[in-house]
């Protein structure tokens, strides 16, 4: 089932999220439908905070990436805490599927060690780098109520202050299901 994607604006995108549990209601399930919820709108990674639900969760799926490091990389990330960010800063064009048709550099370290639980409720401790250290940096940053946008400079915010404002007013249009935290009452 797929489901509908909070825009930037919503405050549970600002919630550092909650470790769950093996009993957590339903999990199978709803890593199943965030993946669909993902696929469906062309993305590359999902965090749950995304979907409405402040907890410690994301997945990811690089698989269509050439890049070293991406091959077969479809996993999910439960109770992750990045250990270690290290090795050189590098720009990449982000995007959020919070944040509709915006995209921006933004500099991150190119290597991250990440403590981690995968769908089995495996326990990992795994270094990645490159574009994968890239995807699992900008999801994780969901999980601690963060967006790429916090990571831009004051001149670049201010540039795009309005075309955030009307993403948060529902005044954009996406080809993905989303749910607008402050849809204008005008429409
Ligand atoms: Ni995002």
């Amino acid at each position: 089932m797929k489901l509908a994607i909070v825009a930037y604006g919503d405050p549970v995108l600002k919630k550092k999220g909650a470790e769950i549990s093996k009993e957590y209601p339903e999990l199978d399930q709803l890593i199943e439908n965030m993946f669909e919820t993902m696929y469906a709108a062309n993305g590359v990674g999902l965090a749950a905070p995304q979907i409405g639900l402040p907890i410690r969760l994301f997945v990811i799926d690089i698989s269509d990436s050439d890049e070293p490091g991406c091959e077969n990389f479809k996993k999910v990330f439960i109770n992750a805490q990045i250990l270690e960010e290290s090795g050189k800063l590098w720009d990449f064009n982000e995007g959020c599927l919070s944040i509709p048709d915006v995209r921006e550099d933004v500099k991150r370290l190119d290597t991250v060690k990440i403590s981690y639980y995968d769908e089995q409720f495996n326990h990992h401790e795994d270094t990645f780098q490159g574009l994968a250290a890239r995807v699992i940096q900008h999801e994780y940053d969901h999980i601690e109520g963060k967006l790429f946008t916090d990571k831009l400079s004051p001149l670049k915010r201010a540039m795009i202050k309005s075309r955030l404002d009307a993403i948060s007013r529902g005044a954009v249009k996406v080809g993905y299901k989303m749910k607008f935290p402050s849809v204008s009452k005008k429409r």
